[in-house]
């Protein structure tokens, strides 16, 4: 059973966006709740794993209180927060929403307006988190990612984030379904395994989106 697979196995879990500081008072984000990674968080201490959950700023919270939440604002504080627990993981599973891009510089003053019509900041990428983990996985190691698409070739797309991050699965979302992707409580997703095998599923409420990935991911490890 599911329970018999991942009792006692430890998980690290990003979820959450990440928030880029650009002086004392803003910053650079985006409009995950963190709701899909706290479930998934949430499905996985239910069955009996050893969850440390590394989440960007989010208002929500996991239910079970075994879950290990370890709070980070900016993705390099998601990157080590994460590198930490992924030492001794069995599972990680990638569900942030990590900013691509952060200002090269933070302003330890609050930026004054400029009487110009036009301003500019500076940005330099973020490291991604899921490729460097996916880089330094052992034999053993099982790493999920999420890939959220917009495009017609949203499956393709998916299979080269695999290869790109060396991940052993992606969960697929496409924007243009109805109920899927960012904010809502639902979710409508296709896992994909590295091997190409598509597990395509209905439009279902994030609990039960988490319950489907933790089967899978114990019908694969068993
Ligand atoms: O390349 P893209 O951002 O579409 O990939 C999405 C996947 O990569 C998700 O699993 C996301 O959590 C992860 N990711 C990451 N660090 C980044 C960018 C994406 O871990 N800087």
């Amino acid at each position: 059973s599911v329970c018999e697979v991942l009792r006692g196995k430890r998980v690290v879990i990003t979820a959450g966006p990440t928030y880029e500081e650009i002086d004392p008072v803003r910053f650079i984000g985006n409009h995950s709740t963190g709701l899909m990674g706290i479930e998934i968080a949430d499905a996985l201490s239910r069955a009996g794993a050893q969850v440390d959950l590394v989440l960007g700023p989010s208002h929500l919270k996991p239910q079970c209180s075994n879950v290990i939440v370890h709070s980070v604002k900016s993705a390099l504080e998601m990157l080590d927060e994460a590198e930490k627990y992924f030492e001794s993981a069995d599972i990680a599973i990638m569900s942030a929403a990590v900013a691509d891009y952060r200002p090269k510089l933070v302003s330890s003053e609050k930026i004054k307006r400029e009487k110009t019509t036009e301003m500019s900041i500076e940005l330099v990428a973020n490291p991604d988190i899921a490729a460097t983990l996916g880089q330094k996985k052992s034999a053993g190691q099982f790493v999920v990612g999420f890939a959220l698409e917009t495009a017609k070739n949203a499956v393709e797309e998916a299979k080269r984030k695999i290869v790109s991050k060396n991940l052993d699965a992606i969960v697929l979302n496409t924007l243009a379904d109805e109920g899927a992707g960012f904010g809502g409580t639902t979710n409508k997703v296709t896992i994909i395994e590295k091997n190409g095998v598509q597990h395509p599923y209905p439009l279902k409420s994030k609990r039960q989106v988490a319950e489907d990935l933790v089967s899978f991911i114990a019908e694969t490890l068993k």
